[in-house]
């Protein structure tokens, strides 16, 4: 696919191989070769408690496999402080994402701080995303006064706005009614265009997970890839278009 925004010579990825994933003496899930990379849009997809958060935390760096190895590629070289090579490179939006303290504008603006965007750019950047997830009504209300929605598409907005070049949505549009969810695969079709690579994890499938062009599926503590063929039976009601979709394997 095509790279609009980032470079199309080096595109990022992460790479895991022979992988295995057990807490205690459970095994979680197992996987022989699993490759995310810029350009990518994968679906996650498993029964709750298959090990979906689990797998994106390894992706993330947050959490180390029990057995096998993940590394990064066509990343700038980590600090020599950094430890864990894989941490800030994959980014990971947790389920119940967190916010900083302070305002919706403030969670907003600080996101961008660690860019370097010229000022008319960063304004420009920071606009579009509050008219897309909506929230100039909210701008001055403390984050932590948001309605679990208004939380996810705040901190969607925020990762829309850092614009990272991969990014893992842990059931973004969960806890969502149809319009949040509209304006938030809006955003995420958006950063696909931009070629970033999208990792998506829901345990059913959605307008978000039609976006998909690759699945992943924990199955019998195994991870199964394939090629997500979403086949788009659209029933067009008022205002509101439903979606309807295989996959093949
Ligand atoms: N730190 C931990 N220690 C022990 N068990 C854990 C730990 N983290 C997760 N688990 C267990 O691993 C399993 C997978 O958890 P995980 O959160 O990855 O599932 P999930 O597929 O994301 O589920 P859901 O769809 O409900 O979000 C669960 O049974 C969970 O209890
Ligand atoms: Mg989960």
């Amino acid at each position: 696919m095509q790279l609009a925004n980032h470079s199309v010579k080096s595109p990022v990825s992460i790479q895991a191989k022979n992988i295995l994933m057990q807490f205690n003496q459970n095994i979680l899930f197992h996987a022989d070769e699993l490759s995310f990379s810029q350009g990518d849009v994968i679906y996650l997809q498993g029964d709750n408690g298959s090990g979906k958060s689990t797998l994106m935390k390894l992706l993330a760096g947050l959490l180390s496999p029990s057995k096998g190895q993940i590394h990064s590629h066509g990343f700038k070289q980590a600090p020599w402080w950094r430890t864990q090579s894989l941490l800030g490179k994959a980014v990971y939006l947790h389920q119940h994402p967190y916010l900083f303290e302070g305002s919706v504008k403030y969670n907003l603006t600080y996101a961008l701080d660690q860019r370097s965007l010229l000022p008319e750019q960063r304004k420009k950047r920071i606009d579009q995303a509050i008219n897309m997830a909506q929230l100039t009504d909210l701008l001055s209300h403390h984050a932590s006064d948001l309605s679990g929605g208004e939380r996810q598409r705040l901190a969607i907005a925020r990762a829309w706005i850092a614009q990272p070049k991969l990014l893992m949505l842990d059931e973004p549009i969960s806890n969502m009614d149809k319009q949040s969810q509209s304006l938030v695969v809006a955003m995420i079709n958006q950063l696909k265009q931009d070629g970033t690579g999208l990792l998506i994890s829901s345990h059913q499938t959605c307008g978000l997970t039609a976006l998909c062009q690759q699945r992943w599926h924990i199955q019998q503590n195994t991870i199964h890839t394939s090629m997500h063929v979403p086949r788009v039976e659209a029933v067009h009601q008022t205002n509101t278009t439903e979606f309807h979709y295989g996959t093949t394997n």
